[in-house]
Order: structure tokens, then sequence, then C-alpha cells
């Protein structure tokens, strides 16, 4: 089992399947992702195989494919319908922007989803339009019903707590979950290289929340050993859940659990560290033992926690680098 020089143990991939976005969150693309003239050369099919096959060798047992947005490989159905098929990997999940989920859930679902995550910011059309400059709240929504029918039980959604932009909407977040049954996630704004300015107007800390949640009656959930950064509460009254993710919390990273691989094929040992590792060249040579025993010898110089709280962001210009 790999694990690391504080004795965090990593069960849980992400990994990216592409840096292209077609939305523009104003706190990640605020202009659209920027694509210059040569075409990237993202992981093939094959490559991520190799990846997922050495992760699993390692002891991984979920896999989320993240992107910028995933959806935009057409050869997404095959992508998790490979991790899928291999031995040890039991979950393959995806993080989405849902900006088509209704016409392609169904392929992923056929592939052998476990698990999706969608990003909804807002629940006011206008609103979502404004924050991420797509009028499509209503295909994420319908995406997500679609999801539900085909029988996907784990939905996450995912809104980033924006102080001018939806933290007036906390209580209509709320609402929504009484009849949704989603695990919905408030995330702490992070800041990255491109949106200090942005970071400073915005962010919102999550403890608000949390008091707010206790208050209104809702109870902590213990967490399993391949749960996220998420802290998690229920509420007899409602279907749904909320998760609040703090990473400016004390000991945000003491539960680490996740590893990274960026769409190039480098090892990110943190979302906010000052380097990827390049490993392509062992998922080109297909060779799964040489790229276990490199991740294995590589996990010792994973940190024991980010330097965000001084403003430190590592190399990480924007999320749809390495998928959050
Ligand atoms: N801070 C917090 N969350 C972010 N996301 C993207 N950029 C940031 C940021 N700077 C979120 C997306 C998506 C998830 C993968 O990360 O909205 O839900
Ligand atoms: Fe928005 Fe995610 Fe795309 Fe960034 S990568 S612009 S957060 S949808």
């Amino acid at each position: 089992m790999l694990q690391d020089s504080f004795g965090r143990r990593f069960y849980y991939l992400r990994l990216s399947v592409t840096d292209v976005c077609n939305f523009r969150c104003n706190y990640c693309l605020p202009d659209g992702f920027q694509c210059d003239k040569s075409t990237p050369d993202f992981l093939s099919l094959k490559e991520i195989g190799v990846f997922a096959k050495a992760f699993a060798v390692l002891g991984t047992e979920k896999i989320r494919l993240t992107g910028g947005e995933p959806a935009l490989r057409r050869e997404l159905p095959d992508i998790i319908a490979q991790c899928k098929q291999i031995e040890g990997i039991k979950k393959v999940a995806v993080t989405t922007n849902g900006y088509n989920l209704p016409s392609v859930i169904s392929s992923w679902h056929d592939a052998g989803l476990d698990a999706l995550n969608v990003s909804i910011d807002s629940l006011n059309p206008a609103n979502f339009k404004k924050i991420t400059g797509h009028d499509r709240l209503h295909k994420v929504l319908a995406g997500i019903e679609r999801a539900q029918s085909l029988g996907i039980r784990s939905i996450k959604v995912n809104a980033v707590l924006l102080k001018n932009d939806n933290a007036t909407e906390i209580d209509q977040f709320i609402d929504w979950l009484k009849n949704q049954p989603v695990t919905l996630r408030f995330i702490e704004l992070m800041q990255t290289g491109d949106n200090e300015v942005f970071f400073k107007e915005q962010h919102v800390n999550g403890a608000s929340i949390i008091a707010k949640l206790l208050k209104q009656g809702w109870q902590p959930i213990i967490k399993t050993h391949d749960a996220g950064p998420a802290e998690e509460f229920w509420h007899p009254d409602y279907q749904g859940r909320i998760g609040v993710i703090r990473p400016y919390s004390k000991d945000f990273c003491k539960s680490c659990n996740r590893l990274r691989i960026s769409a190039l094929g480098k090892l990110h040992l943190c979302l906010f560290a000052n380097e990827g590792i390049d490993l392509r060249e062992y998922a080109q040579t297909g060779d799964v033992e040489q790229l276990a025993m490199a991740i294995t010898r590589l996990i010792t110089g994973k940190t024991p926690s980010h330097l965000l709280h001084q403003g430190h962001s590592g190399m990480i210009q924007h999320l749809s680098m390495l998928g959050g």
C-alpha cells in the first residue's frame, strides 16, 4: 500500500484527461481556456490505462476523471470502461461542469460509472450564467435528473463559495436538498496563480456555514477511509447531505488520501505543489512495474501540508490545469 512519510495512505487517484474547458468560471478561467496553436498532446487511452494499472497495483481503489472538462474528450466512455476493468479499481467517478450531461450520461453509465460530481455555483439561472459564462443551469439540472433515473446513486454537487456572487443563496441551496438525494459541497475559494485579486475580494470562510448548519439541526457524519476532504452533515428532514470543504482549516492536509496525474502525465503530490513530476515515459513504454516503483519512490517527497495560508499556491495557475 502506497504510504508517505507522514503515514498517509493513498486510495484515491485524480486523473486529468484534458486541460481544456468550455466554461469561463469567474474564479478559474474568466477569459475562457486560452488555446495556443499547437494541439495539446494529452494522455492517450492506452497511457491512461498504464497509469491506472500502476496505481491499482499500489492499492488505489478509486479513480476520478477530471479536467478541464473531461466530457470534451470524446473517448471518455472508453476511458471510464478501461479504468473500471482494472483489477482493484472499485470505483470510477467523473467531475464535470455538466454542460452536456443529459446527452452523455447514459454512455458514461453504460461504461460503468459509479459516481458523479457536478459543479453548480448558483441555482438561479441568471447568476449561474454570470459566474460560468453559460446559460445552462437547466441543462445541468436535467442531467442530474437523468443520472438519478439511470440509478447513479453517488451524486455530488460542488458550489464554490463566493462572497459577492452566491453567498446570499445558501438558504436556497439548503432548501433544494429537502427533496434532492445528492451531497452538496460548499467549497471555500482557493487562491491560485491567476485569481489573487478575485480571491481577496470573494473568499468566504466555510466556518460560518458549519455554524449555520449545526444551528439548524444538521449532524456531522463520521468519515470513511476513502472519504474526501469535506466535513459532511445530514438532517432527518432532508434527503440531501451537505459537505463543507475548507482547505484553509487547520489539519486539512492530515487526512489527504489522494494523488493527482495531469493530462500530460505529470505526478502532482499536492494540488499546490511547486512542480509536477513527469512520468509520461513510463506510460509510453507501458512499463506498469517501473511506473509503480517510481511512484513509490517519489511519494516520500510529499510535504505535510500545502502553504496556501502564506498565499503560496505552487505552480497552479487555475484549477482547470489539474481538475481540483
Ligand atoms: N477554488 C475552489 N474551488 C475551485 N474549483 C475550481 N477552481 C476553484 C478554486 N479556485 C472547483 C470547481 C469544481 C471543482 C473541481 O473545483 O468549481 O467544482
Ligand atoms: Fe469552471 Fe471547472 Fe471549467 Fe474551471 S475547469 S472554468 S471551474 S468548469
